[in-house]
């Protein structure tokens, strides 16, 4: 089969690679169908994340097609549409216990395209499948799931929930790439009074507005400390998420909440942040840091399923499988190509 493979900091090629087999009783293998590029790949890329090493296949994101299931899963069956879910779930250890998946201490969390073999290919594997895929529903289209792999739940789950944004509350959301955005819809969800989006791209904050931020902020030439203070009597943003995962954008988004507030690091840093505790040791506020879960993933499937959300509108790219590099290309130049997520698929 043909896969997306990584080959050190700054090179992968879509090449030829053994197609998976079943390994354990409780895996399944599944033929990709629609495939996207996250943002953590493009960090990989970077050579942020030391654990992916040369020869691996990338990607954590797909919806697929059961192609064969081990002797110990039990809901799925050849043939079956399924999500497979960035987080992988051994079911069974203290943490997966605790619905807390990505901290899973059984072999899964996040495996697929750092660990294992990703979803960047033709077929992958994929362990634990009764705990690690869902069912897609009869009807929808694999364009709004593959959108709950990653984004969504994460945006949702590291952002929206660890943040505990509240009705009423002044939500500030650096970066608007396709997890800020992810974050911007699930925080419509509680009714916050303002959503401010900051980025430094035009292009994303055209669609962080379109999502749902009725302010926006240009980081390069704008002063967002000034924007948060007119609009909290200078107290500060209630909520802070992070989403681009950058050591200045990490202590901006410390420097913009409230006493008392929330700031939600969702970002994967590659490098020391500075904690400012000689400005904020005094101010009441909660730093969370999290990896996805993915234990909303069967909310979010609903509230899609009942147009609360549009996924699909995430989508703005499309490629077949076999144009991977092309589509790596706009992906990692979002900022002029206006790229949020982009989509291939087999046919
Ligand atoms: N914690 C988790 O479980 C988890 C899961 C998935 C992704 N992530 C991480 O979330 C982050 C965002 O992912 P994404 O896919 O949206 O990435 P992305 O690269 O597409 O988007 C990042 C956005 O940040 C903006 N940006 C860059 N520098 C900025 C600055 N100084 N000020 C304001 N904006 C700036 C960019 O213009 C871009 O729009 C990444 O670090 C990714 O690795 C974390
Ligand atoms: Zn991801
Ligand atoms: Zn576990």
């Amino acid at each position: 089969m043909k896969a997306l493979v990584y080959h050190g900091p700054g090179k992968k090629a879509w090449e030829d690679a053994p197609k998976p087999e079943l390994l354990d009783d409780t895996d399944a293998t599944v033929r990709v169908d629609a495939v996207t590029i996250c943002g953590t790949d493009l960090h990989i890329l970077k050579g942020d994340v030391p654990a992916v090493t040369d020869g691996r296949i990338l990607g954590h994101e797909a919806v697929g097609t059961v192609e064969a299931v081990g002797g110990g899963v039990r809901t799925l069956a050849v043939g079956d549409r399924v999500l497979v879910s960035c987080i992988t779930s051994c079911g069974s250890c203290r943490f997966c216990r605790e619905g807390r998946y990505g901290q899973c201490l059984g072999g899964g969390g996040w495996i697929l395209g750092h660990t294992i073999d990703g979803t960047q290919a033709e077929y992958v594997r994929v362990p634990f499948a009764d705990n690690s895929t869902h069912r897609v529903p009869a009807g929808a289209a694999d364009e709004d799931i593959l959108m709950l792999a990653d984004i969504l739940p994460t945006g949702y789950e590291v952002g929206v929930l660890n943040g505990a944004v509240q009705p009423g509350d002044v939500v500030a959301v650096v970066g608007a790439g396709p997890i800020g955005l992810a974050a911007i819809m699930g925080a419509r969800l509680f009714s916050p009074s303002h959503i401010v989006a900051i980025d430094l791209a035009a292009s994303r904050l055209d669609a962080a507005k379109q999502f749902g931020a009725d302010i926006v902020v240009d980081n390069a030439t704008e002063d967002a400390d000034a924007v948060i203070a007119e609009l909290t009597g200078g107290l500060g943003a209630d909520v802070t998420i992070e989403a681009v995962g950058v050591p200045a954008t990490f202590e901006q988004a410390v420097r913009l909440v409230r006493p008392g507030g929330h700031v939600a690091n969702i970002g994967v840093h590659g490098t020391p942040a500075t904690l400012h505790l000689e400005d904020i040791w005094s101010r009441d506020i909660t730093i969370t840091t999290g990896l996805v879960d993915t234990r909303t993933t069967p909310t979010l499937l609903r509230l899609v399923m009942s147009h609360q959300l549009d996924a699909g509108r995430l989508a703005t790219h499309h490629f077949l499988l076999d144009q991977f590099e092309e589509a790596y290309d706009v992906f990692s130049c979002a900022g002029d190509t206006g790229a949020l997520k982009v989509v291939l698929t087999r046919t």
